[in-house]
């Protein structure tokens, strides 16, 4: 049986979607195994989910670097030395900066709470509230040079109701942040994803039929 391709999970934070993507290949949803963990917190939950399921774990300290240079320099490292085919952002707190990006072009995928380019940067959920959006939701999308610019691999909605705090609307889209972020990551590896200027093109894209969606829906 030839080895599954494994991925670089990096997160600063809780995990839960990380545990999506363990979860989703555990169960045999995508075509690869989670190859390491890696935090740039000592005491991110994420890192207690990956050892549950005896994936190896990596602290990279931020803060023991001079540069975010000398941080992603030692970040490449450590993904090269795990063999990881893939690189996926989850909850990953750290601005990169082209070191990172250029050793991996078109391997990084990371996950936004908004629908980019909507609301880039942190607090995507408030920043949707606080303009009065009535839809909201998350893109999945690849690494470039800019923050939340890259190409949009999966994009899933959500409605945004007027009782909704920050921590509501983040939790709804939480929810659909599990769902894209396995299926972006079957897409990559399926071999159907073709890039095009700024553009992720997908062989054989199945159309939703008869899309519409309304809100209220009144
Ligand atoms: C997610 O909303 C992600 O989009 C954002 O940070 C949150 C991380 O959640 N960048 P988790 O660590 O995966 O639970």
């Amino acid at each position: 049986m030839s080895e599954r391709p494994t991925i670089a999970v990096l997160v600063s934070g809780s995990g839960s979607n990380l545990q999506a993507i363990i979860d989703a290949s555990e169960r045999g949803e995508i075509p690869c195994r989670v190859g390491i963990v890696i935090s740039n917190k000592a005491d991110a939950y994420g890192l207690a989910r990956g050892k549950k399921h005896g994936i190896p774990t990596e602290v990279v300290d931020h803060k023991g670097f001079a540069t975010r240079e000398e941080f992603d320099a030692r970040l490449v490292e450590v993904i090269r030395g795990s063999g990881a085919d893939l690189v996926c952002l989850a909850g990953f707190m750290r601005i990169l900066t082209p070191v990172i990006i250029r050793a991996f072009p078109n391997r990084i995928l990371n996950i936004h709470p908004a629908l980019l380019p909507s609301f880039p940067g942190t607090h995507g959920p408030g920043q949707a509230l606080a303009y009065g959006v009535r839809f909201s939701g998350c893109t999945v999308h690849f690494l470039d040079e800019g923050v939340d610019t890259g190409p949009i691999v999966v994009q899933a909605i959500v409605p945004v109701y007027d009782d909704d705090t920050e921590d509501t609307l983040a939790a709804r889209i939480l929810v659909q942040e599990h769902r894209i972020y396995p299926m972006a990551i079957r897409l990559f590896f399926s071999g159907r994803l073709a890039f095009e200027g700024r553009k992720v093109k997908i062989r054989g894209e199945p159309k939703i039929p008869e899309f519409s969606h309304r809100n209220p829906d009144a």
